[in-house]
């Protein structure tokens, strides 16, 4: 077990009472030196299970398990301080039963110091999310767009446009009422992002959602120009490190077949050097 202490970093009570104040921060992350880079810019930091696509190269996310979210929890719990860490029930962990989402979510939290699990549904989750937080663990619902249901949603697309909207109304004040501390909208419409915002009790999340929404979250590589296999219209590139990192890869194998690299600076002489000069 690392469950790493966080004694700066605010509870899902305070990301709670944050409702209608200056937006929440959050991004994904998946690794230690990632999770430092955002510690302290973001509220909150999600091991998301978008892991599965932008890491490891799934084409889903459905076949993440509770070991790649341990360990990529245990790995950004190493690299947080000040944000809170929340962490993603993967696909089949906490649909069966309410005893089967605490028993992993229990895990999760237990084996990755998380402060909170994240899991999907609206309408058909309340009853589970009463279940877990009745028992101590609080939960980020996510309604709207809810990528581990893409086989029956038919795709990623936009949820909640003409007569779904009261369908998403519904799930986010079910979540709401079953006692979720905050809820990530997932590509919905922004005018009903913003009428969710208004009438639940709880911060709302978006993510191709509305400004208006309580706080934001985007997935990091996306946001970095990592991931590139597709590119939703709500992410916005920040930066676009993958070229960067193709070009500079591509430098380093030219360099090496013409033996440029290494050059003289990196390499060892036979004598070790004079106390005090550079080895
Ligand atoms: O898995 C994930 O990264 C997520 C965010 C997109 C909210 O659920």
């Amino acid at each position: 077990m690392s469950a790493t202490a966080h004694k700066t970093a605010p509870n899902a009570q305070d990301i709670r009472a944050r409702k209608g104040g200056v937006p929440l921060v959050s991004l994904t992350a998946y690794t230690t030196p990632m999770a430092r880079l955002m510690d302290g810019h973001c509220d909150f930091v999600l091991v998301g299970d978008s892991v599965g696509m932008v890491l490891h190269g799934l084409s889903s996310t459905l076949g993440v398990t509770m070991e790649m979210m341990i360990l990529h929890g245990q790995a950004v719990a190493r690299g947080l301080d000040r944000a809170m860490l929340v962490i993603d029930m993967p696909f089949g962990s906490y649909e069966e039963s309410p005893a089967q989402a605490f028993r992993n979510a229990a895990r999760l939290m237990a084996e990755t110091g998380a402060g909170a699990v994240k899991l999907e549904g609206g309408v058909e989750m309340a009853e589970t999310i009463r279940f877990l937080v009745k028992r101590g663990i609080p939960v980020m619902a996510h309604v709207g767009l809810t990528p581990q249901s893409i086989n029956t949603l038919g795709g990623y697309k936009v949820q909640g446009r003409d007569d779904q909207a009261q369908a998403v109304l519904a799930d986010a004040h079910a979540v709401a009422d079953a006692g979720a501390f905050s809820v990530v909208l997932e590509k919905v419409p922004a005018t009903l992002a913003d009428r969710i915002t208004a009438e639940v009790a709880i911060p709302t999340i978006g993510i191709g959602a509305s400004a208006g929404c309580d706080g934001q979250i985007l997935v990091v590589d996306d946001m970095l120009g990592f991931f590139a296999a597709f590119k939703p219209k709500f992410v916005k590139r920040y930066a676009d490190l993958g070229p960067m990192a193709g070009a500079a890869i591509a430098e380093y194998a030219a360099e090496v077949r013409a033996r440029d690299f290494p050059a003289a600076e990196h390499v060892f002489a036979d004598q070790a050097p004079v106390k005090g000069a550079k080895a």
